[in-house]
């Protein structure tokens, strides 16, 4: 199986990208790394233990990450509840995180997997710019890095210009984004393009099953959001960078190219300046994400809600 590590902040959407992860026979989740974003590194680590509980999986949850690199962020509980899940007032899961800090394990990790790690990385980029500054031979050991950030055409969601994953640490991701040569990546423009029928997530929802339950329970309040200020379709951004992560072949059309991250800005920091015309003689460093299979996108939604 494919040793699949992913970095992430859950997060009702990072929760189903985790559901999607630990329902594929194919790829074996060999760790969490945690960082703070959607809410505190506190809520994000009990939310990632608790949902492994759920699951009944055994992966080991390491906390890393507790504020962006250099400024103060923003935390985006408006959209995920206080406590990243609901605020359903869940009981705590039974294991704790273990005591390595995120960014030694994702080193640590990268050496025992090298050459077949999948980089998964769902959340503000601070943990693995940290690895990378502690050991910039990181990429050499990734088999491939896939990230859900970035706003490529300037349609943010979190300014006008940027997406909540690099605005929440624009020198984290300007670190990650020198430095691995090729990034897969799912931008906040592709979710846009790729939002799901809420009828059809609460048709999966309302299977009886443990994790069916939890998650319609912890995403309820997003769900509301979403279907009050966006309409029909939900944008469940870190599960659709799930899907490419965990099934490539269902990519349509994507696009390579140089990308730059804007760290200052009076307007625009944490902005992604991609090179559409290569004007700079930057090297391509991301292959972004144009159309996926939809029906396939569906089809892991739906068996990832069933258990
Ligand atoms: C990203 O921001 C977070 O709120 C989501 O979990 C996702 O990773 C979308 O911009
Ligand atoms: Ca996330």
């Amino acid at each position: 199986r494919i040793p699949l590590l992913i970095d992430t902040d859950p997060g009702v959407d990072d929760a189903l990208a985790l559901l999607m992860a630990f329902a594929d026979p194919r790829h074996q989740v060999v760790g969490l790394t945690i960082a703070a974003g959607n809410v505190g590194l506190r809520h994000t680590v009990a939310n990632a233990l608790k949902l492994c509980e759920v699951c009944a999986v055994d992966v080991p949850v390491f906390a890393g990450a507790d504020a962006p690199l250099v400024h103060p962020a923003r935390d985006a509980a408006y959209v995920h509840g206080r406590d990243g899940f609901g605020d359903t007032g869940y009981a705590p899961a039974a294991r704790q995180a273990e005591a390595e800090h995120a960014a030694l394990a994702i080193l640590r990790l990268s050496h025992q997997y090298a050459g077949r790690l999948l980089l998964v990385a769902l959340g503000p980029l601070t943990n693995l710019a940290l690895a990378l500054k502690l050991d910039p031979s990181l990429p050499q050991r990734v088999a491939r890095c896939v990230v859900m950030g970035a706003a490529v055409t300037a349609h943010g969601n979190i300014t006008p210009a940027a997406e909540f994953n690099i605005a929440f640490d624009p020198e984290a991701a300007h670190v990650v984004f020198t430095s691995f040569s090729r990034i897969e990546l799912v931008d906040w423009e592709a979710v846009l393009a790729h939002g799901v029928p809420h009828v059809a997530v609460e048709r999966w929802l309302a299977v009886d099953s443990p994790r069916a339950r939890f998650y319609a329970a912890i995403s309820a309040h997003t769900r509301a959001w979403s279907r009050a200020g966006r309409g029909e379709h939900w944008h469940a951004a870190d599960a659709l960078a799930m899907a490419r992560a965990l099934q490539p072949q269902g990519v349509l059309e994507s696009v390579t190219r140089p990308l730059a991250v804007e760290v200052a800005g009076l307007h625009t920091r944490g902005a992604t300046v991609v090179d559409w015309n290569r004007q700079t003689g930057l090297p391509d460093n991301v292959d972004i994400l144009l159309r996926y299979q939809q029906a396939r996108f569906e089809a892991m939604l739906e068996s990832a809600l069933r258990g």
